[in-house]
């Protein structure tokens, strides 16, 4: 079975997440294999769409947690808190917030937190343009592995994605070939390994639609897909989420 992420971002108000999420859950009667969908919205809204997905099987995800549990951080949502309001799981270290700051360091103990908070984790990792061009992705993919898992022990009870973004195709149009995603995906599988961690999902994400999506979904090293641009409408969400319940 695949796995579909939507990522939100800061796309979607309250309603507009509420009506997105009551329409996911009316697609998904009509299928025969319902994939695993996770949706992301934006902090405020987590509580209205918790209500909605209620016991369904879509799950709801954080975008982020603060690296910290409790606090004096102004602006921040701790892991406890979104744990409270119902989301299941959190992605971390998207691009967006490695961009904003957020070091490996950091992205080590929100996964720490999530652990301890029973969230499943969405990790992303993936290289920047001037990485690629530079021949080093599979470094920089393989620094970000260890810098957020090697001090950390995933128990068995946690559900752990992991989530291929290269930087340069997140929101830009461009994609990489489904021959390097499955490279990549392969070393991300050897790192895992290294770090004696097993029964990990691995992703793709970046300018995934519903044009392009049974290439990368249909391809046995990806278990599913972070979708961005393409998860804020209905139409193609769901062609995105029936295309990978098709396979
Ligand atoms: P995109 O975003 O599908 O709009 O490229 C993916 C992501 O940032 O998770």
């Amino acid at each position: 079975m695949k796995t579909i992420v939507a990522n939100w971002k800061m796309r979607l108000g309250v309603r507009e997440s509420v009506a997105l999420a009551r329409g996911v859950l009316r697609g998904l009667r009509g299928l025969d294999d319902v994939p695993n969908v996770y949706l992301a919205p934006t902090f405020p809204a987590l509580v209205e769409v918790g209500k909605v997905l209620g016991r369904s099987r879509v799950r709801m995800a954080a975008q982020t947690i603060h690296h910290e549990l409790d606090g004096p951080y102004t602006g921040e949502v701790s892991a406890k808190v979104v744990k409270e309001v119902g989301a299941k799981s959190v992605i971390i270290g998207h691009s967006s917030r490695r961009a904003a700051g957020v070091t490996d360091g950091e992205v080590a103990n929100k996964i720490a937190l999530a652990v301890e908070q029973g969230l499943d984790i969405i990790l992303c990792v993936g290289e920047s343009a001037a990485s690629k061009e530079a021949g080093e992705t599979l470094g920089v993919v393989h620094d970000q592995l260890h810098g957020a898992l090697a001090s950390v022990t995933i128990p068995r009870s946690t559900k752990l994605m992991i989530a291929y973004e290269p930087v340069w195709a997140i929101g830009t149009g461009k994609w990489p070939t489904i021959h390097d995603v499955a490279d990549v995906h392969a070393a991300i599988r050897d790192q895992l390994a290294e770090l004696d961690i097993s029964d990990v999902l691995v992703l793709y994400g970046g300018s995934v639609t519903p044009e392009n999506a049974y290439e990368f979904l249909s391809h046995s090293s990806v278990d599913g897909a972070l979708v961005g641009g393409a998860s804020v409408r209905i139409a193609p969400l769901m062609e995105i989420i029936q295309t990978a319940s098709e396979l």
